[in-house]
């Protein structure tokens, strides 16, 4: 029998969907997902260190990005050269030792990067080619993301 045209569009929706429950991360909201990033242990006061300068990176990328939006390049290499060596402060010792040698020489890596970038900005005056540059260090942002994360042992000091 050839089915009405309405019947087959909805038999195939079927099909849709029931390939979309199939998906693994189809209905990943409705479970608590594991997360098996790798811990740092940290104290209270070393992870709101880190975090914060976690969300200086965010607030450079929007002024970085608000700057390419308007073109004004001379803004693109100041918030980039924000998020440049500039940006990294005295880490205390204690805090170093806890930290894997590929954090760090990630989060370095990416420090470095903005400084090419506002190098780079400031010498081509290139809209797509400072964004490209953002995309590839905003790649490294999201690598250590999927690797890492903080947590603090309950036993911890506050301090
Ligand atoms: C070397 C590793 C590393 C790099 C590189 C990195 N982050 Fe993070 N970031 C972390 C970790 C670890 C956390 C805490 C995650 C957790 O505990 O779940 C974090 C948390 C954050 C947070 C949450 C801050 C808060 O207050 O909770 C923001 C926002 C963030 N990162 C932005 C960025 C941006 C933007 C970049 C790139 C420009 C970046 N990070 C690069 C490791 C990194």
């Amino acid at each position: 029998m050839k089915l009405p045209p309405v019947l087959a569009a909805l038999l195939s929706l079927n099909l849709m969907s029931a390939a979309y429950a199939e998906d693994p991360h189809a209905n990943h909201h409705d479970a608590p997902a594991a997360d098996g990033r790798a811990v740092l242990e940290l104290a209270p006061g070393e992870r709101a260190m880190i975090l914060e300068e976690m969300r200086m990176f965010l607030g450079g990328v929007q002024k970085m990005t608000n700057a390419l939006g308007r073109q004004d390049m001379p803004a693109v290499a100041e918030a980039a050269r924000g998020m440049g060596q500039k940006m990294v402060h005295e880490v205390p010792p204690a805090l170093r030792a806890k930290l894997p040698q590929e954090f760090r020489q990630l989060g370095f890596s990416v420090h470095r990067e903005f400084d090419q970038i506002a190098l780079d900005a400031e010498s081509m005056k290139d809209v797509s080619y400072s964004l490209n540059q953002l995309s590839a260090a905003l790649q490294k942002c999201v690598a250590c993301h999927a690797s890492y994360q903080i947590q603090v042992p309950l036993h911890s000091a506050a301090h």
